[in-house]
């Protein structure tokens, strides 16, 4: 789970990091109010910023300074709405000026291919680190963090020293550095970015941006995780499914699919993605794993997910037999259906099924003499696609 500048700066706070004060606004009144209080306090500048989970807020123009209350309040109202990257701004943070004399650039972030943490720190801050290390890369340094022995105060210097800091940054670099590295562990983080972080003119080291991205396998232990979810970006389905376990994915299109395991269900995406093009582009309506023990009950959730969207004219259900093999697949299939009756909700849209492999004849033959109403059963799975695509357009209900 990614999280917005302003939750980042919150988490950050909370560990000791400076962070520049700043309050959230959804409108531009609410702006207008923010930026009052912080011109009563003294602080008459402030500077508007675009809350959204996307880089590069500043050059789109969703980060604009503000020298009064009706000056925030004319660029939150210019920023509220805004499209950046194809993310809607709801939201926007008000937050004090700050006086820059430098900006750096720092990250912690888990490095998968050495298997280990890696420290990133460079002079120039303010623009995307990729730009920096293609080219200046000797401006770029990259230090791994071994997992035992962290970063104390003496290896935070080492790294703001091989980003090549200023002398005057040193010692307040290393400083938030060893409490982000604080962060980074304490919230189960595989990233934490700041970019800028800032030297202001008066010698203070603050995190001017915040980037976080959270482990979402560490969430069983993280339980105040679950308050920084996002509930607005949430779809209602993927919120349903995710309640019954299953891993769902809402897409756009109109073919319902539902597959064992991830690379089946991603490969019946694409094959269903070019047979639909025959059908007028019939797309996926969603990614949806029923993992490896399909039970009925799984099923049936599968089915009810599948079928509470909308946009559904037809359901493909692509099952290799595996461990679970297909005749459990089959009845998981036939008690579904007397479940979802149960539930008082019937399969109003054809349902095209693929058996194969583990048991497949055994399957096919149970799906044969339950003869549910609406089911089709086809043995390969281009020519399931192909007549799900079909049925997708026709827009059939069954
Ligand atoms: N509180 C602030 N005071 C002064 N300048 C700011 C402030 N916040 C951002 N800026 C300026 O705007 C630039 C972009 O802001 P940033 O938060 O990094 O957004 P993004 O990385 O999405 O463009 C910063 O590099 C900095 O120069
Ligand atoms: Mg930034």
């Amino acid at each position: 789970m990614d999280l917005f500048e302003h939750q980042a700066k919150e988490l950050f706070a909370e560990y000791g990091v400076p962070v520049p004060a700043g309050r959230v606004a959804r409108t531009s009144g609410e702006a207008h109010a923010i930026a009052e209080e912080f011109a009563a306090a003294g602080t008459p500048r402030v500077v508007v910023k675009a809350q959204v989970k996307t880089g590069g807020r500043g050059k789109a123009g969703g980060v604009k300074p503000a020298g009064s209350p009706a000056d925030a309040q004319k660029k939150a109202a210019q920023i509220l709405g805004m499209d950046i990257k194809g993310h809607t701004v709801h939201k926007v943070l008000v937050e004090e000026a700050s006086a820059i004399a430098g900006e750096f650039y720092f990250s912690f972030l888990l490095d998968r291919g050495n298997r280990t943490f890696l420290s990133i720190c460079s002079v120039q801050g303010g623009m995307e680190i990729e730009e920096v290390a293609a080219a200046d890369p000797d401006a770029v340094a990259m230090v791994p963090v071994s997992a035992l022995e962290g970063v104390d105060r003496a290896r935070a210097r080492e790294i703001a020293a091989a980003g090549r800091l200023p002398e005057q940054a040193l010692e307040g670099a290393a400083e938030l550095i060893e409490r982000l590295w604080e962060v980074f562990v304490g919230e189960d983080a595989t990233l934490v970015e700041v970019n800028p972080l800032i030297l202001t003119q008066d010698g203070q080291i603050k995190a001017l941006d915040g980037k976080v991205a959270l482990d979402g396998n560490a969430a069983f232990r993280q339980a105040e995780h679950t308050a920084l979810e996002d509930a607005e970006a949430a779809d209602p389905l993927e919120a349903r499914a995710a309640e019954r376990g299953l891993n769902y994915v809402k897409l756009d299109g109109t073919v319902g699919i539902i597959g064992n395991g991830a690379g089946l269900v991603m490969s019946t995406l694409d094959v269903v993605s070019y047979a639909g093009e025959g059908f007028g582009g019939q797309r996926p309506a969603n990614f949806l794993d029923i993992g490896g023990g399909a039970s009925a009950e799984v099923m049936a959730n599968g089915l009810e997910i599948v079928l509470s969207d909308p946009d559904v004219t037809s359901v493909f259900v692509n099952v290799f037999g595996g461990i679970t093999a297909c005749d459990a697949v089959a009845n998981g299939i036939v008690s579904a259906y007397k479940l979802l009756a149960d539930r008082g909700e019937t399969v109003d849209r054809p349902l095209v099924v693929r058996l194969d492999g583990n048991k497949a004849e055994l399957g096919r033959q149970i799906l044969s003499d339950a003869a549910l109403p609406g089911v089709e059963r086809v043995d390969t799975m281009d020519a399931a696609a192909r007549r799900a695509a079909e049925l997708a357009a026709a827009g059939k209900v069954a």
